[in-house]
């Protein structure tokens, strides 16, 4: 029985891409990458160092996914403004592909981002998930994650800075955020995780030969 080899998970900000890809990678057996990581990094060193976005992409190494501000509001929305450079996203495009085809683990690999399913790996045998989430749920979730590592968030911004997010990133021209044509649709609005994980294993099962 053999489940497919790469599985992409794509979807908008707070969806609960990472928490899905993080369990089926776990069950499976197979490596994790959170793309949205490599964004992140590429923002950080853009405001720490001052370099340009296209300079920050081109020296990316995985050291930079240490940097210690990858998880913050602020870099998050850097990473959105990164992210519509073509040049950004070609740079960073070989490391996603490689990790794919050739997992550390050697088993196969999960990754969760914005195009995996329709940039980095849309080929047929790619199991491609897109997950999403009303506005609101997906707010919530954010804001109740920043208060539980002790920030302290306004809603309303949390809100407004998500909103301007999805809008960034579903409208720029270079991979906008969007399902590809072979994707299956979760909805996760009103489900757990452990719903969503077992929606998605049904699925990973069916494509199992
Ligand atoms: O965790 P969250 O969903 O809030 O964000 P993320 O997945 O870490 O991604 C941060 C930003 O990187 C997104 O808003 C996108 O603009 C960009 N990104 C992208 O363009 N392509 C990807 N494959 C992953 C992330």
């Amino acid at each position: 029985m053999n489940a497919p080899k790469i599985i992409a998970i794509d979807g908008p900000a707070a969806a609960g891409k990472g928490t899905l890809a993080k369990r089926v990678a776990a069950h499976l057996g197979y490596d994790h990458l959170d793309t949205g990581s490599l964004y992140r990094a590429v923002a950080s060193k853009t405001l720490r160092l001052g370099l340009s976005p296209e300079d920050a992409a081109q020296s990316f190494t995985v050291a930079d996914l240490d940097a210690t501000d990858l998880r913050s509001e602020k870099v998050a929305q850097q990473a959105s403004v990164v992210a519509v450079v073509p040049a950004v996203r070609a740079a960073l495009l070989a490391f996603q592909r490689d990790f794919a085809r050739k997992p550390p683990g050697g088993t196969g690999a999960v990754l969760d981002g914005r195009d995996v399913g329709t940039v980095v790996c849309p080929w047929p045998d790619t199991l491609k998930f897109f997950v999403t989430a009303s506005i609101d749920a997906r707010a919530k979730r954010r804001y109740d994650e920043l208060r539980a590592r002790g920030e302290s968030p306004m809603y309303a911004s949390v809100f407004a800075e998500m909103a301007e997010r999805d809008k960034r990133d579903s409208q720029r021209s270079a991979a906008p955020l969007k399902p590809a044509d072979d994707a299956i649709l979760l909805d996760t609005s009103d489900l757990s995780a452990d719903d969503v994980f077992q929606a998605a294993l049904a699925a990973i099962q069916g494509k199992t030969r």
